[in-house]
């Protein structure tokens, strides 16, 4: 009696996973790995050797138009008359790509959360994921967190962590603005990331 019930089941869900449309952007990310994978890989870890890995790509934030990918979620009241914007709190999920127009290939998205934190100058803490969507880092992650002086030619963020090809990744990303415009809001910057990872 189990047995052809269990039948049916099975062929249901693979009727449903046949079914299931991968619509754009929601498709897996690509990696699958489970416990047993995971605990394996830390098993293997006294043995294994760091690599540098270098990453360079542009981010384009997109504060204008009717798809921005920087929203607002935040807004003080006091935030207007502030000249920093001190409180301001926006999501993100901004394509990154090869090159620096906005039409290069898209290799993966920054998706996190920023906050305008400084008084004296315009300046946002940043937690940020770097999801990579394409070549052999598809699937893996990288954490930045930090601090960004916007107006700064350079600026150091940490990397704290990743995932995937990037497990127990620190590194470091130098931002540089290509271009800002101040009348939108919209940039692009470009990202020389140096990563440590196993
Ligand atoms: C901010 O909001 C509070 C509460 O609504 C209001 O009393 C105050 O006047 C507002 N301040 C400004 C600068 O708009
Ligand atoms: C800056 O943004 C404004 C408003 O969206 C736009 O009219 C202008 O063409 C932009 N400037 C450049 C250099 O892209």
């Amino acid at each position: 009696m189990t047995k052809p019930c269990a039948i049916v089941l099975l062929s249901w869900i693979v009727v449903i996973a046949a079914a299931t449309p991968v619509v754009d952007g929601f498709a897996p990310t690509g990696r699958n790995e489970g416990p047993r994978e995971i605990k394996n890989w830390f098993r293997k870890l006294p043995h294994m050797k760091q690599k540098v890995t270098e990453l360079h790509f542009y981010l384009h934030d997109i504060v204008s138009g009717s798809n921005p990918t920087n929203i607002p979620i935040v807004v003080p009241n006091t935030s207007a008359q502030s000249p920093t914007y001190f409180g301001l709190m926006a999501a993100i999920d901004d394509p990154l790509t090869e090159g620096p127009r906005p039409d290069s290939p898209i290799v993966g998205r920054a998706q996190g959360l920023f906050g305008s934190t400084s008084l004296d100058k315009i300046a946002y803490h940043m937690t940020l994921s770097f999801v990579f969507t394409t070549g052999k880092y598809k699937g893996s992650t990288l954490s930045i967190v930090g601090h960004n002086p916007f107006m700064d030619e350079y600026r150091e963020l940490p990397i704290i962590g990743g995932s995937g090809v990037f497990r127990l990744a620190r590194g470091t990303a130098l931002l540089n603005t290509l271009t800002f415009n101040s009348t939108s809001g919209d940039a692009v910057v470009e990202y020389d990331v140096v990563v440590l990872h196993y």
